[in-house]
């Protein structure tokens, strides 16, 4: 593995008596894309609440560039570069595609708006209101709003939920496009085939356990992990 940016270390969330993260411990490289797949409820966007300060882990420890970040407030995690979509499409429906990632660099980055634009193939959606765009544009506005802020991690969750087929294509490849351009990202995922396409490593989780991790290649190879998770 490259450098790492991004570990957790024996990480448990326990929340009213409820055990909901056991242990995990994961490592994203510099560079890499690594995709977090597991059941509904397993744990997948607590994982993200903890790697981005939404939640404070029970135990374990959360390092950025090799600096804690558990406990951190998640404005300045971001300001750290962990940056996150979330599950439910975000930005501001009333303003435009630019004015939101405009609004987004808060006056700094101001090139990267047309770069970001133009990777994530925004530039024809530029001057329409956020919620007159398809769902496809709104939530590669929301990936956009990220990568404008030029994130060390970028965080994915659920970057394909509710898209048709051919959308579903299209987001994928823009996310190529984000990690071929030196992104670091970290996505989570219930489209298991073109994750498996699409990443370099796969986490797997289940009731809160990391039951799995590897390369698609290594994962798919296993029939009993292909069985429960990867079909
Ligand atoms: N703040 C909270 N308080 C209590 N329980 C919570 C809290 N957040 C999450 N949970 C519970 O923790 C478990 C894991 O939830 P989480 O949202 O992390 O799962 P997930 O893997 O992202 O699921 P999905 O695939 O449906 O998005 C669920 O049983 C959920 O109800
Ligand atoms: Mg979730």
């Amino acid at each position: 593995m490259t450098t790492p940016v991004l570990e957790l270390r024996d990480v448990s969330v326990r929340i009213g008596g409820v055990q909901i993260l056991s242990d995990v411990d994961m490592v994203v490289g510099e560079g890499e894309c690594v995709g977090v797949i597991g059941p509904n409820g397993a744990g997948k966007t607590t994982l993200f609440n903890v790697t981005s300060g939404f939640m404070r882990p029970t135990t374990g420890t959360v390092l950025l560039g090799g600096s804690r970040i558990d406990g951190v407030r998640p404005h300045r995690v971001a300001r750290l570069g962990m940056v996150r979509t979330f599950q439910n499409v975000g930005g501001f429906g009333d303003l435009t595609v630019r004015q939101n990632l405009v609004l987004a660099t808060r006056g700094r980055h101001e090139g990267r708006i047309e770069q970001a634009g133009a990777l994530l193939s925004l530039d024809g959606s530029w001057d329409i209101a956020v919620k007159d765009c398809s769902l496809a544009t709104r939530k590669l506005v929301g990936i956009a709003v990220a990568i404008v802020r030029e994130p060390r991690v970028l965080l994915l969750d659920e970057p394909l939920a509710g898209l048709a087929t051919e959308d579903r294509d299209h987001v994928v490849e823009m996310i190529r496009r984000v990690h071929t351009e030196g992104t670091t990202i970290c996505l989570i995922e219930h489209d298991i085939r073109r994750t498996r396409a699409l990443v370099d490593r796969l986490l797997v989780l289940d009731a809160g356990r990391k039951v799995a991790e590897g390369s698609p290649e290594e994962l798919g190879a296993r029939n009993d992990l292909v069985e429960a998770y990867l079909s």
